[in-house]
């Protein structure tokens, strides 16, 4: 059913049965002809409808068909440097351990015993063994069964067959991705021609100086949409980057990338976006000229958003908790040359990171505001801009293409 673009009455969209909540769900929810307006070319295109923001039944197709198929980030590299350093992290409701094993290869395991279920772990730390703290069932770094107190009685009991399971996991530039799918493309593959664009940033020798946690009531694309963009930069972080660069004009993102695979859209550093506006931490190395004056707002689909200025990088690891609530780390790496001179921290922490705080609390605050606005019946969209939100109607496009399925098929 095409959405009638001349519904005078609102409420004409409650009878006609549009409207559709987490607890009113819709049989035609999936049905191509929904988002014929959100698939024009973004000059005619209308965003996605509001209900795919809450309807669990979206959301449950969200993460078989992307979230349980696409590399996601889990961890830095250097946040597990040791034979046996692990993070516990909990991916689409999956709880799971990422360590390095005695050979010094990334693994990501189950963290759930296979004798009744207990959790193995939690937080951070280093073992030589994995030992479950309700029976002592204890397992090797590669996930193997090694131990099992009392199970002699146990009729054909083979502890080779009870090993942990593992899903994937690959790294690139210092980050740590899992895949749930065993027939997923390498990661390498995946990112495309991302991997040779950002190769000058040396992102391997980068290490992580700061890590922020936040819970967001929004539905996760918001998250993703507001990253996409720099049109709200001028209303919801006028304040804040008004402290740095007073009256700057903010003109529109450039847009580069491959369709579907990656996006950069990038900002002069003195449009407003690079902050401190008088860095006194050196900038990389061998970087272009290019590069050296701009800072690339990046989405390597679905799960990597990527901020690269000159001297460092921020990435928000996002997870989504049902179709409503979204769980997001934001981290921040510098150079480890950075990170060594003296007067790294000072300068952090008086020039640096107050303006990522800053940033951060606008962007949670204006992706909530947009998650009740669109709850209401009353809820509409209309179009996008299209010298700001091509990006943005790309993701809206990607999310069609895994939950309903490409134009073409
Ligand atoms: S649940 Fe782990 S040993 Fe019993
Ligand atoms: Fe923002």
């Amino acid at each position: 059913m095409l959405l009638s673009r001349t519904i005078c009455n609102p409420f004409a969209q409650l009878d006609a049965g549009i409207v559709a909540t987490g607890r009113q769900t819709m049989s035609d929810i999936f049905s191509p002809e929904r988002y014929a307006e959100t698939r024009r070319p973004i000059e005619h295109a209308t965003p996605l409808p509001r209900e795919v923001y809450f309807s669990q039944e979206w959301y449950d197709r969200e993460v078989e068909t992307i979230f349980l198929k696409k590399w996601l980030i889990a961890t830095r590299e250097e946040e597990i440097p040791n034979p046996g350093d692990y993070v516990r992290i909990d991916i689409i409701d999956e709880p799971l351990i990422i360590l390095r094993d005695g050979d010094g290869e990334i693994r990501a395991l189950s963290a759930s015993c296979r004798h009744r279920g207990s959790e193995l772990l939690v937080g951070t730390g280093n073992c030589k063994k994995i030992t479950c703290p309700y029976h002592a069932w204890t397992y090797a770094l590669d996930g193997r069964l090694l131990a099992t107190p009392s199970m002699q009685d146990a009729d054909g009991f083979d502890k080779s067959l009870h090993e942990l399971p593992s899903v994937r996991a690959e790294t690139w530039g210092g980050f740590v991705f899992i895949n749930f799918d065993p027939e997923a493309t390498p990661l390498l593959a995946s990112l495309g021609g991302l991997v040779d664009r950002l190769s000058s940033y040396h992102m391997e020798d980068m290490v992580v100086t700061k890590k922020w946690e936040n819970r967001f009531n929004a539905n996760w694309k918001i998250w993703v949409e507001n990253s996409r963009e720099g049109y709200h930069v001028r209303t919801v972080h006028r304040e804040s980057l008004d402290t740095f660069y007073p009256g700057a004009v903010r003109t529109a993102f450039k847009a580069d990338g491959e369709p579907m695979v990656y996006a950069i859209n990038s900002s002069d550093n003195e449009n407003g976006l690079y902050v401190p506006r008088n860095h006194t931490l050196p900038f990389v190395e061998g970087l272009s000229p290019e590069d050296n004056e701009t800072t690339h707002f990046i989405i390597a689909y679905p799960h990597l958003l990527l901020n690269v200025p000159p001297d460092r990088i921020t990435f928000h690891q996002y997870f989504p908790e049902g179709p409503e609530w979204t769980r997001i780390t934001s981290w921040c790496c510098f150079p480890k040359t950075t990170v060594d001179r003296p007067d790294f921290e000072t300068e952090v922490e008086d020039k640096y990171y107050p303006s990522m705080d800053l940033f951060l609390a606008e962007d949670k605050g204006v992706c909530e505001i947009v998650h009740r606005g669109l709850r209401g019946r009353l809820a509409g969209v209309s179009r996008y801009s299209p010298s700001e939100e091509r990006t943005v109607h790309e993701f809206s496009n990607y999310v069609l293409d895994h939950v309903i399925g490409p134009v073409d098929s």
